[in-house]
């Protein structure tokens, strides 16, 4: 790349322009990444490392570019087990490699340098960020090229490095507490979490009440509007015309079969009627209905219809989840099947609804759609979720993992997080 004498100002200016205003930690590092890309320099992969600000040795990672484990778990890491242990501890100023694969410095007993050889890492540089002389984190540039970087590279990322680390010290402020809730489940954050979530569904619900209304609005009500006018031509004649009637009834009976549809779309009847599994086959078969490709589904539950047993909005959370993720595969992996299985172990129940279609797009994870609201109904029950492609690289999963404690727990108790997800239950309740 260009000699650093020789970049403009301009060019650093760019990224304090593409951030402002900008609140979501991934948006933020996103377009961090545009326009360091666009001006000042060439990467495959580029990943953020931040310090736990509870735990300083730990660390989350949020990456950009090829997608890989470290920033697919959003759980905090061990510093220690970094391939860039040195400088999120502050032992080196920074470490520029032209080949990461052949650097002892990367691999070591436990390092999580799986990544390097996956998303094909040779040339690598990493710089710490710095807040009140303390290593805030790290910001790490990779490139498919073997000595792609040079010392003036180097010093362009820490000079980049230096212009974000405010802006990322002030975000990861909000954007920890919640991550770490969702990962360590400790109290204080879970009710972080859960308010982020709270709000994010809330949003939810009133799109989906939006758009019952227009679904409502442009389909059943033109129909039964066109049905009135028909009704209204026929009684001002003497007599109907053959098929006229019949068509009639052919308009009613179809408004009804729409209506039908948006109201079992809008309210898992079945759920409380038969319980979870038959719920769940329902919708696989409603799912199904109607689209060119066969696909072949199936639901397993080994659990003893444990859910069904437990609180509500545990149930309906769950099946709002597997729904969502049948909706997915149908929709967007051209799949020649869907399973849901159910298991339970001493200490869990597990969830999770798999497809053999295509391989998800890069980045799916971070969708801020229906992905983001699963994640979100997880974390409100208390669960785990995690996406990620099949072992053998055809299709997907959506795993969901339950504690059994999360079943027994008093709805009454004083839990805020428990009451909260009473007023959850309530208001989908109320949805139309
Ligand atoms: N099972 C799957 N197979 C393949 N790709 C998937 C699958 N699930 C999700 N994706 C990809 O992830 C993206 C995000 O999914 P998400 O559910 O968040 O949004 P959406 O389905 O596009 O819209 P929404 O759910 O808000 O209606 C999808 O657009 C799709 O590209
Ligand atoms: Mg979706």
């Amino acid at each position: 790349m260009a000699a650093r004498s020789k970049i403009p100002l301009e060019y650093y200016l760019a990224i304090s322009r593409a951030v402002a205003g900008e609140l979501d930690f991934q948006n933020v590092l996103n377009k961090i990444a545009e326009a360091v890309q666009s001006k000042l320099l060439l990467y495959d992969h580029l990943d953020v490392a931040i310090v736990s600000p509870g735990d300083s040795s730990m660390h989350v990672a949020f990456e950009t570019g090829v997608e890989t484990h470290w920033g697919k778990t959003r759980d905090t890491q061990p510093n220690d087990l970094s391939p860039v242990r040195h400088v999120l501890n502050g032992k080196v100023s920074h470490i520029l490699t032209g080949d990461a694969w052949e650097d002892d410095r990367f691999h070591f007993e436990g390092a999580s340098d799986a990544p390097i050889y996956e998303a094909n890492l040779h040339s690598r540089m990493h710089v710490p960020l710095y807040v009140h002389g303390e290593v805030l984190g790290t910001l790490n540039v990779s490139s498919h090229r073997k000595n792609a970087y040079t010392d003036e590279d180097l010093a362009i990322t820490q000079n980049i490095a230096d212009l974000i680390s405010p802006y990322v010290y002030a975000l990861n402020m909000s954007e920890q507490a919640r991550v770490s809730a969702l990962a360590e489940g400790a109290a204080r954050g879970r009710e972080q979490s859960l308010r982020v979530g709270a709000l994010r569904l809330t949003e939810a619900m009133e799109a989906e009440r939006q758009r019952l209304g227009m679904e409502l609005h442009d389909q059943t009500l033109a129909e039964l509007s066109a049905v009135y006018h028909q009704v209204t031509r026929l009684s001002e004649q003497p007599k109907p015309k053959p098929g006229e009637l019949g068509q009639i009834a052919d308009s009613i009976a179809h408004s009804i079969s729409e209506l039908r549809g948006i109201i079992e779309n809008a309210k898992p009847g079945v759920l409380e009627l038969f319980g979870l599994t038959q719920a769940i086959e329902a919708q696989l078969e409603r799912a199904t209905i109607g689209i060119e490709r066969a696909v072949k589904v199936s639901v397993t539950d080994a659990t003893d219809d444990l859910l069904d047993g437990g609180p509500d909005p545990i149930r309906t959370a769950v099946f709002r989840i597997v729904q969502e993720a049948v909706t997915n595969a149908i929709k967007h992996s051209r799949c020649s099947w869907i399973t849901v299985k159910l298991t339970s172990t001493a200490q869990h129940i597990r969830i999770v609804v798999a497809n053999d279609g295509d391989e998800p797009a890069e980045g799916w994870r971070r969708s801020s759609g229906g992905v983001d609201n699963i994640r979100i109904r997880a974390a409100l029950i208390s669960s785990h979720v995690e996406f990620s492609r099949n072992a053998n690289g055809i299709g997907s999963q959506t795993d969901l993992t339950i504690p059994l404690s999360a079943l027994t727990r008093s709805p009454e108790s004083d839990d805020p997080s428990t009451t909260r997800l009473h007023k959850f239950a309530q208001l989908e309740r109320q949805m139309p």
